[in-house]
Formats: structure tokens, sequence, C-alpha cells
């Protein structure tokens, strides 16, 4: 994909509502010289959210954007897309489900990262849900995001083993550490 767009990294927008230990890594990889993309902006779909601070600790800008009425919050921020000329988005940790009318405007530019090995357990609650029905493997994916939740074209995935004394605060910790892994990794792959 790179190679259609030209040299220059491309300019991408992390989507957060949370802590934003992902944003925080992709921030970092993104000033690798070896890094397809530059982070520009931050989108928070609340004011509570932790990682905000990043954007003011990288210098990058931020725009919290209210989800009260999902069409205007969409519309709010594919105007600040276009004025940022973002040409790629990341979500991590994004708590709100984009329209499909959204995600038609970025076809094959919007990537998300999941807690669970996909298929299996799409949603919140994975790690419980991975526990409960006794797997032994769970892990992280990166897709593509389409209009169905958690369902788009899977790009990488890490797997962890799930032993006898795991809970989900455990599970959910070490399934964080390899996302930060996988997240750049996957967006290598990509753009390769
Ligand atoms: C991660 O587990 C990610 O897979 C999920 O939400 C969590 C976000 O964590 N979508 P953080 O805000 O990046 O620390």
């Amino acid at each position: 994909m790179r190679k259609l767009i030209g040299p220059k990294k491309v300019k991408t927008a992390v989507f957060i509502s949370g802590t934003g230990s992902n944003l925080k890594n992709l921030i970092k990889f993104s000033k690798t010289k070896k890094s397809p993309i530059l982070i520009d902006l931050i989108i928070s779909s609340t004011n509570k959210a932790r990682g905000l601070m990043y954007a003011d600790r990288f210098d990058i800008k931020k725009k919290i954007v209210h989800f009260k009425s999902n069409e205007n919050a969409e519309k709010k921020i594919l105007l600040i897309m276009k004025k940022n000329k973002i040409n790629f988005i990341c979500l991590a940790g994004f708590m709100k489900i984009l329209s499909e009318n959204f995600i038609n405007k970025f076809k094959g530019k919007i990537i998300n990262i999941h807690p669970s090995l996909l298929p299996k357990y799409k949603g919140l609650n994975t790690h419980e849900k991975a526990i409960k029905n006794k797997e032994r493997f769970s892990g992280c994916t990166v897709h593509f995001v389409t209009k169905k939740l958690d369902s788009g074209k899977i790009i990488m995935q890490k797997k962890v083993r799930i032993t006898k004394k795991e809970n989900s605060i455990s599970l959910a910790k070490k399934i964080l550490k390899q996302e930060h892994e996988l997240y750049p990794a996957a967006i290598m792959k990509i753009f390769d």
C-alpha cells in the first residue's frame, strides 16, 4: 500500500476511549525510521480517557468527540479527518461502533486490535469468556474494520497460553503485552 501512497509516512489518526497503552506504543513505533505511519491526531470519545495524556506528552493534536448522537459525532470526525488530511485510522480501545457510512469513507484504511483470537470471542469481556470456556489459548488480533463488529479480514494474530491459575486480570495483562508487539507488526505487514 505504501508504494501506492508514496515514500512519505501515511498520516494516521488513533481513536481511543481509555488507557491508551496501545496508543503510546503506536506513537513510539511511528517515530521509528521503519514505520510507514505518522501519528498526527488522536480522537477520543471521552474527555476521561487516560490515553489523552499522550497527546500532550508527545505533542500530538487531540480532539474529543462525544457520541451523544452517533451521526453528528461521525460528521464531526469526518471533517476533522479531512482538515488534517488523515489517510489511515487505528482503533485502539475505541469503545464506539462506527457506522457503515463512516467505514465506507475509509475503505480498507481502518484497522482495530481486539483481545481474542478472532473469530472467537467478539465484543466485550473476551478474557472472561475464554476462561469460562476452558480455552487453552487466547490472544489478540489485528483486523480490518468492516460494518460487522470484529469480523473484518484478519491481518495478524498472536497466541498466549491460558494457565490453570489464570484469571481475567492476569490474562488481560499477558495479552496486552503481546498486543504491543502485534499492532506495529500488523501495520508493517499492511504497508509492505
Ligand atoms: C486492548 O485490550 C485492545 O485490544 C482493546 O481495548 C484494550 C485497549 O487497551 N480493543 P489500551 O487502552 O490500549 O491500553
